[in-house]
């Protein structure tokens, strides 16, 4: 049953303005409004939904107040759907809408979808860079971008109670052949899609977590330019930056990581490890290895606090 990417994201979101400028903040293309909401696309023809908090379409969520409501799971073909609704109906509800779309929920509640994936090339502006023996940008200077659109979406990233963790990851793995890539003990389990993929699609995070809810869902960009100018042009138009940029520990993705009014976060990242499955999963008896490098917020607090407290603690038993 491939799964082949994310398809589209929900979000039930109280300040629907607020909603809508920071997504085109980002650089999405706002494509249509439907009712009461607001449609945003990636050049790889994936979506992004903002509906009132209280639009009664909207799945319910284990979490209050605004968040993601929905992920939609792209598939490769309307025969792998059927064989997620039939994979799903031996222990969950099944629900099929008349645009073809599958919705049930994962083993923590979320909420989660499939569709059949109709994806678009696109051709962002690889990055070009001189050094040494190499003269990619040839009597040209490097000249600012006055927009930059995100070519894809990611991953998407959930936190979960630690004790929830290999329930909540089994169900991916098990049932909808996700890979793992890295367990840490500390942090979560980051899980991608099968075939060449990035380090993670999916991560259920545990380190400081409280309750389960959505943490982060993350916007691709070409290089390493573009983050920054990215999180740059986020904070003139008033955003706030909540960790990066930096280089990731477990990932290598180049990150920055801003506040969204819709909940949770979002990031824009670059250059993310990529394994086949020939990988072999890494568990980690901590967090895993430091950053590449940091800069910024550093580490959030919230972070900083749990990372001290685990490192205290005896190893756990697995
Ligand atoms: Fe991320």
């Amino acid at each position: 049953m491939p799964i082949t990417r994310i398809e589209s994201l929900t979000f039930g979101v109280a300040d629907m303005a607020a909603g809508a400028r920071f997504f085109e903040d980002l650089g999405l293309e706002k494509r249509d409004a439907d009712g009461a909401g607001a449609r945003f696309r990636t050049p790889t023809n994936q979506t992004i939904t903002l509906r009132p908090i209280d639009d009664p379409s909207l799945p319910a969520s284990p979490e209050t107040g605004p968040t993601l409501r929905e992920v939609t799971w792209g598939v490769d073909s309307a025969a792998s759907l059927d064989a997620i609704a039939a994979e799903l109906a031996k222990d969950r509800a099944v629900r099929k809408t008349p645009d073809g779309a599958l919705h049930a929920r994962d083993e923590t509640g979320f909420a989660i979808a499939f569709a059949v994936s109709n994806p678009t090339p696109a051709t962002p502006a690889r990055p070009r860079v001189n050094n040494h023996d190499v003269s990619a940008r040839l009597n040209q200077r490097v000249a600012p971008p006055t927009r930059l659109t995100p070519t894809r979406i990611g991953h998407v990233v959930y936190r979960v109670l630690p004790e929830q963790r290999e329930k909540a990851s089994a169900f991916y793995l098990e049932r909808l052949g996700f890979k793992l890539t890295d367990r840490s003990l500390m942090v979560g389990d980051f899980m991608r899609l099968s075939g060449i993929s990035d380090h993670h699609q999916l991560l259920f995070m545990t380190i400081g977590s409280k309750e389960a809810r959505f943490d982060h869902a993350a916007l691709e960009l070409p290089g390493f330019d573009d983050v920054l100018w990215s999180g740059g042009h986020m904070k003139a138009r008033g955003w706030n930056g909540t960790w990066g940029p930096g280089r990731q520990p477990l990932g290598n993705h180049i990150f920055w990581h801003f506040a969204n009014p819709c909940g949770g976060e979002i990031e824009v990242f670059t250059d993310m490890d990529r394994f086949d499955d020939s990988w072999q999963p890494v568990v980690w008896e901590k967090n895993g290895p430091p950053p590449v490098w940091m800069l910024g917020e550093g580490i959030p607090a919230e972070l900083r606090e749990a990372i001290a407290a685990a490192n205290k603690k005896p190893p756990e038993e697995h």
